[in-house]
């Protein structure tokens, strides 16, 4: 690489205050941090045509973004998820992706619990109605218990498995259902793996946390509501479309579930006219559950020093796409 290795952030709204821990890392190795805003995809590829790596958070980085962009050695996403990045296209143009596996996992597994604790306890709607100058009486109100109930995961990866292990304490039997998770660790951490229809038709309360790819857009649609309990809660912190947010609305509309807590949504920032926002059945977060602090600033370390490896011509320490062959050629790093 000739001259100061480029690293671009390119985000919808950068707070330029927020990102001391990267520009600490690529300080480290001389190279140069250039924050970018964008509203379209042209305005991304303008802004990383000469880049050596992209940091992101959702910028979709398309096919045309790293065809237009042949330094880039990296794409890190401040996330677990990446969906929000071509994967196929970055593996075809020798581009690694680099996410950050179970940086927030505490925080997704406690804000999870805090969803169906609020749903189950009718939290949000006890705390309005009490502050509107309503005192309610205890025979006005239903409330399920929730020790002795079963929890259904829908998705058993690292956020599942730390919500099961949350969720035993509160003696909650677990269900889980997932193609890949190995059966040996699952049942370490206590999940009974079912099937997807045995697990809505037994659960007390059901909690997506798979990752979103092809297979798994619209996973939970009009079929699987209708299989669940008219009483069950049911609670996604993964991906908005992971679950067929129409058929969401239309489950809690008709009744055909008791309520819902939702941190994620098929558009986001989320439609003003969102039914989900009118609805006193469900309670809903602005996509973050994965936030604290402290993830934040172990976000922002991670992609300061993954980036840094890579523009120094060193692999990172974990990447997504494996079978990737590298633009350019890196060694291994400490
Ligand atoms: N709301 C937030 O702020 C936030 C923060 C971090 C992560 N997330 C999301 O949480 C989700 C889980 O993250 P993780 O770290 O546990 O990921 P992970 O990769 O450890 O686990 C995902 C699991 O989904 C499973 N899966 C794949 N296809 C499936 C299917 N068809 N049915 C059921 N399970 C399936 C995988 O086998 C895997 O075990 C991801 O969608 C991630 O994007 C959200």
């Amino acid at each position: 690489m000739q001259g100061r290795p480029k690293v671009v952030r390119v985000d919808r709204k950068i707070d330029p205050s927020s990102i001391k821990e990267e520009r600490e890392e690529l300080d480290k190795v001389n190279a140069e941090l250039v924050l970018a805003e964008f509203e379209t995809e042209d305005d991304i590829i303008a802004a990383t045509k000469d880049a050596d790596a992209i940091l992101t958070t959702f910028a979709p980085i398309t096919r045309r973004v790293m065809e237009s962009s042949p330094r880039v050695r990296v794409v890190v996403r401040y996330g677990i998820g990446y969906d929000t990045v071509d994967l196929d296209a970055a593996t075809d143009n020798g581009i690694l992706l680099v996410n950050l596996p179970g940086f927030c996992l505490d925080e997704v597994a406690d804000h999870t619990i805090g969803l169906l604790l609020a749903c189950v306890r009718k939290i949000v709607y006890y705390n309005n109605l009490t502050k509107s100058g309503y005192w309610a009486r205890y025979h006005e109100m239903f409330i399920a218990s929730f020790t002795g109930q079963t929890l259904g995961l829908i998705g058993c990866g690292t956020i599942g498995q730390a919500v099961a292990k949350r969720a035993a304490g509160f003696d909650v039997k677990i269900l889980g259902t997932d193609p890949y998770v190995d059966k040996a660790v699952a049942k370490k951490h206590g999940i009974n793996l079912v099937s997807m229809a045995e697990l809505l038709k037994e659960s007390d309360f059901v909690s997506v946390h798979s990752l979103l790819n092809k297979d798994t857009h619209h996973l939970v649609g009009e079929k699987e509501f209708r299989q669940m309990k008219p009483t069950a809660y049911f609670i996604n912190t993964s991906r908005g479309p992971v679950v067929d947010e129409k058929a969401l609305i239309k489950a809690l509309q008709e009744k055909w579930i008791a309520g819902a807590g939702i941190d994620v949504f098929e558009q986001e920032p989320i439609d003003p006219n969102n039914p989900l926002l009118k609805m006193d059945n469900a309670v809903v977060t602005p996509h973050n559950a994965g936030w604290s602090d402290a993830a934040g600033r172990r976000a922002r370390i991670l992609v300061g020093k993954e980036a840094a490896r890579v523009v120094t011509g060193k692999w990172p320490s974990h990447w997504v796409n494996k079978s990737v062959k590298p633009r350019f050629e890196l060694v291994k790093g400490d």
